[in-house]
């Protein structure tokens, strides 16, 4: 969607809120033993406490409130009695709609104590939304989001796999600009002023250097709104 009134705003940021505070309270209350089904029965409590309804839910018929993606899993993953594993790195991803806003947003989090690769795996995924984040604003190309992106991911030495696209937002899960690449690419729109959309990063570290049978993978995920001044997330708990 494009924000063109304040109330527009406000709603969005409301269930831009909401998302987060309910990522948030799923990645502190997930625990070694927990299956994913119940840590989803927990995201599922926090937006009906509010009011608000799964996203995937509502718009695909998702089996599930929420989407957890465990280790190798890189999204999308299903609740279900999968055990969670201290040393698990563990993908939740939050959509949800309230008053006819969506927002959407994701993070990995390590269960417990971590390997160093899979900390450093964490941080770099972290790092390559925000830079994607910082090429959002108003008359600048959706392309640039790609390119930034792109150019961390070259700086650290990894080689980006061309797999979940950042997507418009807003009145709908996924709506225009649909498809935006997270990797270099040749997109010829344009972002203007108002322009809700996510800006999403996964990766494994299968793209990195290790050659690892099972690699890893993260992913995250922030919904912005584009300004004159750049971008602003709208998915901060709060
Ligand atoms: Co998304
Ligand atoms: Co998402």
């Amino acid at each position: 969607m494009t924000i063109t009134h304040e109330a527009e705003l406000d709603g969005l940021k409301a269930i831009g809120r909401i998302v987060a505070n309910t990522l948030q309270g799923m990645a502190q209350a997930m625990e070694p033993g927990m299956t994913t089904g119940e840590l989803d029965g927990i995201g599922r409590a926090m937006l009906e406490a509010v009011g608000a309804y799964s996203a995937p839910e509502v718009t695909y018929d998702f089996p599930g409130a929420t989407c957890i993606s465990v280790n190798e899993e890189i999204a999308h993953g299903i609740p279900g009695d999968r055990v969670l594993q201290a040393g698990d790195l563990v993908n939740i991803d939050v959509s949800a709609v309230k008053d006819g806003f969506f927002a959407d947003t994701g993070a990995s989090f390590p269960l417990g104590e971590v390997m160093p690769r899979v900390a450093r795996l964490c941080r770099d995924g972290r790092r390559a939304m925000e830079a994607g984040i910082a090429a959002v604003g108003h008359g600048r190309p959706l392309s640039g989001i790609g390119k930034a992106v792109g150019r961390f991911a070259a700086s650290r030495g990894y080689t980006l796999i061309r797999n979940l696209a950042s997507h418009g937002v807003g009145r709908a899960l996924h709506e225009y600009p649909e498809e935006v690449a997270t990797w270099p690419n040749r997109d010829r729109r344009r972002i203007h002023r108002g322009l809700v959309l996510t800006v999403e990063r996964a990766g494994r570290d299968g793209w990195t250097l290790y050659a690892e049978p099972r690699a890893l993978a993260v992913q995250y995920e922030h919904t912005v709104v584009a300004t004159d001044r750049g971008a602003l997330i709208v998915t901060r708990p709060g």
